[in-house]
């Protein structure tokens, strides 16, 4: 087997004022770009138990399939920080360990990956720091009226990326076609019956409405929207949805954040969360997938989630107080909320730089 080590981007080892030597760019770098391949050492478990990890090898090695691996070139390099902006992946076959941008890198920023903590304390450990910080930031971002400074405009609900939205919408109405519509074979004969019903669903997380009105009043025959943000919802009610609310369309307005909404019981076909769920702690996100679950209509409702994942582990924005999870942090907080996977798919044709995007489909497990 031959391993290319090469990438074509410009690093330097730099001093830093209080963490030694570190990793930084010498250029700007995009967002999933391969930035380093580094060959690995390995230590078997004895010889790490016996003599590795009573040196300073104890700080700079990752845990590996048949032991402990030393990266060689840059890879030992990387401090950390909770913030990274660079995640790796292991390669048990080539030995190598890839390192990846997580995010758009301006010249001259120190890279960093996240160390984490010892395997067995990681997810309580982090789940706690997540669960502090989060507390911290909610008050924060409400005093600080985050949600409420941004224009009650699609422009406001996207950061921006308000052009998005039309690709957006229609992805997301293919994914569930099969559940509203069943699927169709040759001569367009019905294969799969619908799966669920087009009565009522659930817009969580609604702000001004965007995807009641362009998505989820098209296919259900009423739509309930939840948001915490006043501003956005008089906006809906006012302007933005005048007219669903004049033809019937639109049920209920929910003032409130998800972790307080309870759905009433057996009400809803779907209940969409879409680019909301990053505001949520990992344990409120689980108590309200269960108190969700109770809100879907008997055996045939389902929970549709839209969000950004990143692509190792968490990443937090300080500015905002979020939280972009991993895939496999999805599918945990899934399986710990008795929610099972139906279908699964990935966005495309976003611009460069954003954040991947899932849709998952789901229903309880226990149905
Ligand atoms: C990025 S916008 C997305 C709005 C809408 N889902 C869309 O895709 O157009 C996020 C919205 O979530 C709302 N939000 C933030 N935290 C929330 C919470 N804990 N519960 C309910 N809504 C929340 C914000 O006020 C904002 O309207």
């Amino acid at each position: 087997m031959s391993i290319s080590l090469t990438t074509s981007v410009p690093l330097e080892i730099r001093q830093t004022p209080h963490k030694g030597r570190g990793v930084f760019s010498k250029s700007s770098i995009l967002s999933r770009t391969l930035i380093e391949i580094s060959p690995i050492l390995l230590f078997s478990h004895s010889e790490y138990e016996e003599h590795g990890k009573h040196t300073i090898l104890k700080q700079y090695t990752y845990r590996w399939k048949d032991g402990y691996a030393l990266a060689i070139g840059l890879g030992s390099l990387f401090n950390h920080s909770r913030n990274n902006n660079v995640g790796y992946v292991k390669d048990f076959e080539a030995n190598v360990i890839r390192y990846y941008t997580l995010c758009d890198i301006e010249s001259g920023k120190e890279l960093c990956i996240n160390y984490g903590l010892k395997k067995k304390e990681r997810s309580q450990d982090e789940v706690e720091e997540i669960n502090k910080w989060f507390l911290e930031g909610f008050q924060l971002v409400e005093e600080e009226g985050f949600w409420s400074e941004k224009p009650a405009s699609i422009d406001g609900m996207l950061g921006g990326f308000g052009s998005i939205s039309n690709l957006d919408i229609k992805t997301s109405e293919l994914f569930l076609s099969e559940f509203t519509r069943g699927k169709r074979g040759t001569r367009n004969v019905l294969t799969v019956p619908p799966r669920i019903t087009t009565k009522y669903a659930c817009d969580c997380g609604a702000g001004i409405g965007r995807l009641t009105k362009n998505l989820l009043t098209k296919v259900f025959d009423r739509v309930d929207l939840v948001e915490q943000t006043p501003k956005f919802i008089q906006h809906a009610q006012n302007e933005y949805l005048r007219q669903e609310i004049g033809t019937g369309k639109v049920g209920e307005f929910y003032c409130v954040g998800l972790q307080e909404f309870s759905p009433d019981p057996g009400k809803y076909d779907l209940i969409w969360c879409q680019w909301v769920l990053e505001h949520l702690t990992d344990d409120d996100l689980v108590t309200f997938f269960v108190r969700a679950k109770k809100g879907l209509r008997p055996n045939s409702g389902i929970i549709g989630v839209k969000e950004n994942v990143n692509m190792i582990g968490y990443r937090f924005d300080e500015e905002v107080y979020s939280v972009t999870r991993s895939d496999q942090i999805f599918k945990d907080i899934f399986s710990k909320a008795g929610l099972k996977l139906l279908k699964e798919s990935t966005q495309h044709g976003f611009p460069k730089g954003l954040f991947s995007v899932k849709i998952y489909a789901l229903e309880p497990e226990a149905y």
